[in-house]
Parts: structure tokens; sequence; C-alpha cells
């Protein structure tokens, strides 16, 4: 086995990111908040601007903030294809979604992907939500999505495989990627190893290792941080139809505002 890489911190993994990811069915939901926020939106994490572009386009002012390089040059190449509207529309920024600071306050901020499962430490998580709330205009809305834990699959002892999943990625090279994880009861952090076999036109094999780690948040947990750091829960949707939460949603998408 290769030494495993953090994942998103190399260009070969933000290079076949948009060649796995295709759609969350997501963006409706996150466009409708942007549409009605009244003001300029900033995407917390926007790695490859998969969500960020089409809300540009759709004639939103967005920012997008991400701590990977890497990341931040995919969805560069991608807007420099836009025409100049949208290009005036969309700015990138890289940046720790813990330690921001922007001139200018905004209509919405938003987490998708889970990314804010990212952050493992409380010091992390409080200091991203706290930024949140200094760069927030008093009516604007903060809205972020973690997973439902589902507990048969952080109890299992030998803990959860996912894959194979095969899609084409750059240059027309075939991929194959698997995963192992495992949850630790203690800390609440799921450590997964990821892993690619690639076959390039040529036929040459190639395995990369990745390695990412996720907190688990439950509910109760992230309504109490929310409300420590000065949200009022709005909503708690269990999917991007804006159903109600419930014990079998596979999401847990809060959406709150700044207490008065
Ligand atoms: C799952 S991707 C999500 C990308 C994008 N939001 C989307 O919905 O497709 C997670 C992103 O989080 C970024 N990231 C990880 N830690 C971060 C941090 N502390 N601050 C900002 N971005 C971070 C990674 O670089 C990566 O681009």
């Amino acid at each position: 086995m290769t030494q495993a890489l953090p994942l998103y911190g190399d260009q070969w993994s933000a290079d076949i990111y948009d060649h796995e990811v295709q759609s969350l069915g997501d963006l409706p939901f996150w466009q409708s908040l942007a549409e009605s926020a009244g003001g300029p939106a900033l995407e917390l994490a926007c790695g490859t601007g998969r969500l960020l572009l089409p809300l540009a386009r759709a004639g939103l002012t967005v920012t997008g903030l991400d701590a990977s390089r890497f990341m931040l040059a995919v969805a560069r190449r991608k807007l420099a294809q836009e025409d100049h509207q949208v290009r005036a529309r969309c700015r990138l920024v890289e940046g720790n979604m813990s330690g921001f600071t922007f001139e200018e306050n905004f209509g919405l901020i938003y987490i998708p992907a889970r990314s804010f499962q990212i952050l493992l430490s409380r010091d992390e998580q409080r200091s991203c939500l706290d930024r949140c709330a200094q760069h927030l205009r008093p009516d604007g809305q903060l809205a972020l999505t973690v997973f439902n834990p589902r507990l048969d699959f952080l109890i299992s002892p030998e803990g959860h495989h996912d894959g194979p999943n095969e899609f084409v990625g750059p240059d027309g090279m075939s991929v194959v990627h698997e995963a192992h994880s495992q949850y630790d009861r203690a800390s609440q952090a799921l450590a997964a190893d990821w892993w690619y076999v690639v076959r390039d036109e040529q036929g040459a094999v190639t395995r990369r290792d990745y390695r990412l780690e996720l907190h688990y948040f439950f509910r109760f947990e992230m309504e109490w941080m929310l409300e420590a750091c000065g949200f009022e829960i709005e909503a708690l949707y269990g999917d991007f139809e804006r159903n109600e939460f419930a014990a079998d949603s596979p999401e847990m998408i809060f959406v709150g505002r700044k207490a008065p």
C-alpha cells in the first residue's frame, strides 16, 4: 500500500472530484436559499465550484472559500471558461473556514456537502460558527448540512466498506473507488481510507490512497452548538426536498439566523 495523502490535498484528487461527484441533488435547495437571501452568498469549503458556478450563472453574487489550492485551481479553470458577467459575480478565495475575514457581510453563508464535519475539534467548529455570525448581515441566514448518523453504520465492529464505484476520470481513464471507514465512539470521529485504482488509456494500472476524517454530530449537539454561537434555528430538514427531519433522514440540514 502507498502512503495515504489527505483527501483534496493534491491535484489528482482535486481533478477527479467533478468526475466522481456529478450531482448530490442539492443545487435547487442552495440556489433557492441564495435567491431569497437578498444579498451576496458565501460558500465555505466551495471546492471545485460545483455549486458556486451555477449560482453565479443564475445571476447571484457569490464568494467561495476553500483551504485547498488544488480544488480552487479546478474552480478557477472552470470559471475562466465562463462569460465575463459570470466571472465578475464570482470570487474565489483560499482560506480556512475556521479563521476567515472579509470586509463585507453576506445575506447567506452556506456549508454544503457535509464539509462542516471535516472540522474535528470543538475549537475549530466554534470558531467557524463565530466567523459566520461575524460575517452575516443582521437578517442573513446560515445553512449547513451534516450526515444524519446511521447507528448500524457506526456501531459495526469491523467498520464499513463502500464500493467498488467505477467512473470515467479525466483523459478517459477508468477509475475504481473503494473505501473503508471505522468510527470511534469516544471521539465521534470516522476515519476513512479511500483508494482509487486507475487504468489509463494505455492500460497502465496505478493505485492512489487517501485519508479523510469526519466528526459525526448528533442532532442536539448541533442545536446546542448553533444556539451557543448566537444562532436561532429556523428549520431542520432531513433532505433537500425540505422534508421534515426524521430518524431515517439521510441529512440534517440546519437553517438559522442570528438570534436578536
Ligand atoms: C466534499 S468537498 C465539498 C466541495 C463543495 N462544497 C461541493 O459541494 O462540491 C470538501 C471541501 O472542503 C475543503 N476543506 C477542508 N477543510 C477545510 C477548511 N478547514 N477550510 C476550508 N475548506 C476546507 C476541501 O478542500 C474540499 O474542497
